[in-house]
């Protein structure tokens, strides 16, 4: 098979993807279970619900399907549907939460993925926060540890869905999940891209990381600390955060089109654009 470099692909091909989102009808913050919630400081829900909207209209626009799960009253961070599953063309793996007052959300999504044809959805034994710490890129799948989910649960999502699970140990508290500390660029076995900020991991995680993507976008902390790493991408199109400028620029010289949408108001929970969408494979 012959592979191209990353870093200088030109022609980027945008994949349609099919995606779950959750409407943040009951979005607050409630309770602090990362250092980005503020329990103190007010919401502003309808600016929430507005942003979410943009962000949904954005991803149609772009080309992708959009299921939406209903909202349960009580559960304010459902609105995070990345943490709903994993979702992979091997199989469903449900969520456990660290914090049992996202307890509630895993039997909600689990179901949701039943009722529509993408189950069964295995119940984990370890806690998992699905496709927060869970990354799907080409023949590889990436899980996150250190502040939620176990390593122990990477052993169970390598049985359940049969491929190997490489472990990345998360070590600053700022970027809790996998996905607040890499994209995904392109998925495509044949020509995988991920960017990534090296301060979000020990050192024996980015030597990983350097060995697996040597081709690999390095971000600054100016990128990841506004959660710019927090982005969705197509192959092509890479929906992130406007205060992530230097982030589109890279990605821009990289051949990707970004594609800025505001979140400030949902980036009070903790979470960005990828936080609200769960990729379903299947
Ligand atoms: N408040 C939520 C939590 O701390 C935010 C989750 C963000 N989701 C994500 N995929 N990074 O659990």
């Amino acid at each position: 098979m012959t592979t191209t470099s990353p870093a200088r692909r030109t022609e980027r091909l945008a994949r349609r993807l099919h995606l779950l989102m959750c409407r943040p009808e009951h979005f607050t913050v409630s309770y602090e279970i990362n250092p980005w919630m503020d329990a103190a400081t007010p919401v502003d829900p309808a600016r929430a619900l507005a942003q979410w909207e943009r962000l949904r209209a954005e991803l149609q626009r772009l080309g992708h399907e959009v299921d939406v799960v209903p909202a349960v009253p009580g559960l304010p961070d459902m609105v995070y549907a990345a943490n709903g599953a994993l979702v992979a063309a091997q199989g469903s793996v449900g969520v456990r939460f660290a914090h049992p007052e996202r307890g509630g959300e895993a039997e909600a999504y689990a179901r949701w993925l039943e009722e529509h044809g993408l189950g069964p959805v295995h119940r984990p034994a370890h806690v998992n926060e699905g496709e927060g710490d869970l990354l799907v890129v080409g023949e590889h799948l990436l899980g996150g540890y250190g502040f939620r989910t176990e390593p122990a649960a990477h052993r169970e999502v390598e049985e359940v869905l049969g491929r190997p699970v490489t472990s990345l140990r998360l070590v600053d508290p700022r970027f809790y999940h996998l996905d607040t500390a890499l994209t995904v660029l392109d998925d495509d076995p044949a020509h995988p891209d991920v960017a990534y900020f090296p301060g979000a991991f020990d050192e024996a995680s980015r030597q990983v990381l350097q060995e697996l993507f040597p081709q690999a976008l390095r971000t600054d902390e100016d990128t990841a600390r506004v959660l710019g790493m927090n982005a969705v991408s197509d192959g092509r199109h890479v929906v992130l955060s406007p205060r992530a400028q230097r982030y589109a620029q890279q990605l821009e010289q990289r051949g990707y089109v970004p594609v800025p949408v505001d979140l400030s108001e949902l980036l009070r929970g903790g979470g960005g654009a990828k936080c609200c969408v769960l990729v379903l494979r299947r």
